[in-house]
């Protein structure tokens, strides 16, 4: 049962980053994944993988169907974990979509959607299940699933190595996102919430068909590691800035 354990969140957990991140928790033992995916057939089946991964903790991951582009969605699921555990401790808002492969309008506004008003409106619906949250060592916390290629200054940056890298569609809708997590961050922070932005780096999965291990990419799991420290409080004097595994990333 959740009861003693700490809730998590994970949008989009089905896959990738989300998917490695569920996995590195069920290994500690002591949290409770509420595993968010868009298909409840892709969701049950990455439910079932991980509970033949971690049979000791097969009761500790559960799922929850979630489109974080469908406010009914994201309201059925607040309900659903409302009525079950009464609160959450822990949000990632962890899915995402590069569409690249869109025409550069559609891609824009369905990757604006799913990137920052994803993470808004879930954040809106969960905030009260967050406020209930009795953790205080560490605090709860939201973590907004970023990437370095929506940093701003490295855009501009001619020394940078993501300098001149293409994206439209992707890069603006991750510093939108950014703008989102430090909009967050000064609203939920004075009530003891912590609010970070967060980029795994470069990562297998299925964001994009660059992202392979050929291509340099390491493991969901590997990725998903310095995530957890982020989860454990070991990063809190970060909190309000734009993580990455080892430092930060100017906005
Ligand atoms: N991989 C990298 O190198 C990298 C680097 C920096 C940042 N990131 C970020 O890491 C996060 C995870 O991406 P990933 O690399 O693990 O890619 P991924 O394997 O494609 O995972 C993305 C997840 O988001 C879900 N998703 C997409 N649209 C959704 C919606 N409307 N509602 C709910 N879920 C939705 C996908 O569901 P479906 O399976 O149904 O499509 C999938 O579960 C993203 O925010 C991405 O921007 C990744």
């Amino acid at each position: 049962m959740a009861a003693s354990k700490i809730i998590v969140l994970i949008t989009g957990g089905n896959s990738g980053v989300g998917f490695g991140l569920a996995s590195q928790l069920l290994n500690r033992g002591t949290y409770h994944v509420l595993l968010g995916s868009r298909s409840t057939d892709k969701g049950r089946d990455a439910v079932k993988d991980l509970q033949a991964r971690h049979e000791s903790q097969s009761d500790a991951v559960e799922l929850l169907q979630i489109d974080v582009t469908d406010d009914d969605s994201i309201d059925k699921a607040a309900v659903t974990v409302r009525n079950k555990h009464g609160k959450v401790d822990v949000i990632v808002n962890n899915a995402g979509l590069a569409g690249m492969e869109l025409p550069l309008r559609q891609a824009m506004r369905e990757a604006f959607d799913v990137n920052a008003a994803g993470p808004a409106a879930v954040v809106n619906a969960f905030a009260p299940l967050l406020r209930k949250s009795s953790m205080t060592s560490p605090p709860p916390r939201i973590i907004n699933v970023s990437s370095g290629a929506g940093s701003i200054n490295r855009c501009l940056d001619p020394t940078s190595p993501l300098y001149g890298m293409l994206g439209y569609q992707y890069r603006s809708t991750k510093a939108a996102m950014n703008m989102v997590t430090a909009c967050q961050w000064v609203e939920y922070g004075k009530e003891g919430i912590k609010v970070f932005a967060y980029d795994p780096g470069f990562t297998i999965s299925n964001l994009s068909a660059h992202n392979k291990a050929e291509n340099g990419a390491r493991s969901a799991e590997e990725s998903a590691s310095s995530l957890v420290d982020v989860i454990e409080g070991k990063r809190d004097d970060e909190a309000g800035m734009f993580l990455h595994n080892t430092g930060i990333y100017p906005w």
